[in-house]
């Protein structure tokens, strides 16, 4: 039985992660269909959404083969959390995650993110206030804590302020993302609560599946180990799928072609190409050219040549 959030049932129990600057569209849709079975938007600035509508639209876009589409919101002022989530933006999105676990200064000098695991009474205070307003779930993803393990009280408030299910994401913010993941703290988080718990951190193949799973938690969220490889969903899952990597990466590309232009696309992908490149023997050379690469047509017929002439990972 995997997770069921108010009227949503889940059909597996992975996830892809919130990741600003990496989940963008077309990312979502070859991880859905390779068996993610609820994808997160990047995390979208509260703010931005009822102050600078046009720039949040573009990443709240969603593709018709997500499976369950999870919207992500930042912000530290409950009106304006409230208002966000309730305006047209995220209307198709089936449930709203509140971010109170982002590390980056410039999200916590606003008291924002990771910020709000050191004000409780306020981060209760948003979460009752958006379960109060939002027309779906609302779910919470933090992290161990800001500077030491306070993830069960937080939980706990998580839990006593309406939310659906939380995510752990088991390091504290002071961390980054150094160490390992807590799995200890995510079992002990999992007995601790009532709604669904949903683990993350670290997990790249079947052995760390395996081990997120053993935490008893309800589901598995992946973010760096899906990076150049939505396949890993499949992979995870046991599933039979036979595909070619680069009509994967094209798709990707053909997604996000419908929605941004050339030059920005050009630069914005060279990461995404570098991760599909990555690791793969005497690519160095043509990994160097992609770094630079002037157009996605060529960045293509590199991946194109470079995938064709090799059995890969
Ligand atoms: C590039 C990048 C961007 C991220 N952006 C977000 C974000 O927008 N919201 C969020 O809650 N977490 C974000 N995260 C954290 C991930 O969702 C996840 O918690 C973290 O990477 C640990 O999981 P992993 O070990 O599977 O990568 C980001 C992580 C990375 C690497």
């Amino acid at each position: 039985m995997f997770m069921k959030i108010g009227n949503i049932d889940f059909n597996n129990n992975l996830i892809l992660a919130p990741m600003a600057g990496v989940s963008d569209v077309g990312f979502r849709e070859v991880c859905s269909l390779f068996g993610a079975d609820a994808t997160y938007s990047e995390m979208l600035s509260a703010r931005a959404m009822l102050h600078n509508p046009h720039k949040t639209q573009l990443m709240t876009i969603s593709s018709p083969y997500e499976k369950i589409k999870i919207g992500q919101v930042f912000g530290h002022e409950p009106e304006i959390i409230t208002q966000a989530i309730t305006g047209t933006l995220l209307k198709d999105y089936q449930i709203i995650d509140i971010n109170m676990g982002c590390p980056a200064p410039k999200i916590v000098k606003n008291g924002e993110g990771s910020a709000l695991m050191k004000n409780l009474p306020l981060a209760s205070k948003i979460i009752s206030e958006c379960v109060k307003v939002a027309k779906v779930p609302v779910s919470v993803k933090f992290r161990l804590g800001f500077n030491s393990d306070i993830s069960k009280e937080f939980g706990r408030m998580c839990e006593e302020s309406g939310a659906s299910f939380v995510t752990l994401h088991a390091r504290t913010a002071q961390q980054g993302y150094s160490g390992k993941a807590d799995l200890d703290a995510i079992a002990s988080l999992k007995q601790t609560l009532k709604i669904p718990v949903v683990g993350n951190g670290d997990v790249t193949d079947k052995e760390s599946y395996q081990k997120m799973l053993e935490t008893g938690v309800d589901g598995v969220m992946i973010g760096r180990g899906a990076q150049g490889r939505p396949w890993i969903f499949a992979q995870l899952l046991d599933r039979e799928i036979s595909y070619n990597k680069f009509e994967v990466i094209k798709r990707h590309v053909d997604v996000l072609r419908k929605y941004y232009d050339e030059s920005w696309l050009t630069l914005y992908m060279r990461k995404h190409f570098l991760w599909y490149s990555n690791g793969i023997e005497g690519a160095s050379k043509l990994r160097l050219e992609l770094a630079t690469s002037p157009s996605i047509d060529h960045s293509l017929k590199l991946l194109k040549e470079l995938f064709e002439k090799k059995v890969l990972n």
